[in-house]
């Protein structure tokens, strides 16, 4: 069914706005169910091919009305604040878990199979701290946010199990690259520090500045979920997204003054409570089953965020 659109759950948010842009590049239709809690209409070019429905995954009736003669899904939709699911644990749970799990039954009910998830290294919490985290480090959700993730994981699989569906389940890292809110967990720390060297503003670095994480541009993100779409088998097991390469956010200012010729003022304040101090993907699954191999540098990555429109 080349002309039956594929979905995006959460499809006008930053990641989601980028694989929508990709698909409808290679000639794509597209179906768009978002509830712009954080996304926006703005982030989606227009298109004839692209359709945009305002509405919310938690509700079952919308979310079998969005999967109707659908290709296939991606789904992202979720709140992806790790501290608003701290504050709102049952309000959280109702995108983050409910979601998926209406996804999963309106999949089945409609006999779409293929789906691609976006889960988080949150699920892992503190292990694995200090060396790359594989796949079979254990789990250890410590956030409502992670608790959802990985309990999405786990219907998931079970309806692959029961009733054929085709899972796809990524864990990313820190994804990163233009509309990103400031204030996602993951990388928000770019944006944050990318706007405020381009308009000469004072950075403040929380901590020593020697907390690592593994940084993946988007577009390279985007790249893979394409090939999961399309792949005849995408495997059971969940896949970590990332380099396996620790860059420290002194390292991550270093590049961006570089880039721009000179940094603003940088001050170091309190380390934030609770802090994963590094986080560093093993990759080596991700490498076996997709083609990685154009994979952006840091220093491009920034580069192409710094010439990116500044976030409306
Ligand atoms: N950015 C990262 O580094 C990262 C890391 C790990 C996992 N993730 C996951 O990737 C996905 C996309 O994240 P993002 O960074 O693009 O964040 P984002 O906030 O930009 O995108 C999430 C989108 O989902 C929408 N949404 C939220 N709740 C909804 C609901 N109940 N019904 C319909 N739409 C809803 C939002 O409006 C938004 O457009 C999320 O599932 C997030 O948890 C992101």
């Amino acid at each position: 069914m080349p002309d039956s659109p594929i979905l995006i759950t959460g499809g006008a948010g930053f990641i989601g706005s980028h694989l929508a842009e990709a698909l409808l590049a290679r000639g794509e239709r597209v179906r768009v169910l978002d509830n712009l809690s954080t996304g926006k209409r703005a982030n989606l070019p227009d298109s004839e091919r692209l359709e945009i429905v305002e509405g919310d995954v938690g509700d079952l009736a919308q979310v079998q009305r969005a999967v109707a003669g659908c290709r296939a899904v991606a789904h992202l939709a979720a709140v992806a604040s790790v501290q608003a699911s701290v504050e709102d644990p049952l309000g959280t749970h109702r995108s983050n878990l409910i979601g998926t799990l209406n996804l999963c039954e309106a999949m089945r009910q409609a006999g779409v199979r293929r789906v691609v998830f976006a889960s988080s290294a949150a699920v892992y919490g503190n292990h694995g701290e200090g060396r790359a985290i594989d796949e079979d480090t254990p789990k250890a959700p410590l956030t409502p946010y992670a608790a959802d993730k990985l309990a999405s994981e786990h219907y998931l699989d079970f309806y692959r199990r029961q009733h054929g569906l085709e899972p796809a389940i990524f864990r990313f890292f820190n994804i990163y690259g233009p509309r990103q809110d400031p204030s996602s967990p993951y990388s928000g720390v770019i944006s944050i520090f990318a706007e405020r060297a381009r308009l000469g503003l004072p950075i403040t670095v929380f901590g020593d500045g020697e907390q690592t994480r593994d940084f993946f541009y988007v577009k390279d993100l985007v790249a893979l979920l394409l090939q999961a779409l399309d792949t005849s088998e995408p495997g059971s097991e969940p896949v970590n997204v990332g380099l396996d390469r620790a860059t420290s956010l002194n390292e991550l200012l270093a590049t961006l003054g570089d880039l721009l010729g000179g940094l603003p003022p940088v001050s170091h304040g309190p380390a934030r409570a609770g802090d994963i101090r590094h986080s560093r993907a093993d990759n080596r699954r991700l490498l076996a089953r997709y083609r990685a191999s154009s994979v952006t540098s840091l220093r491009d990555g920034l580069a192409a965020l710094l010439e990116a429109p500044a976030r409306s």
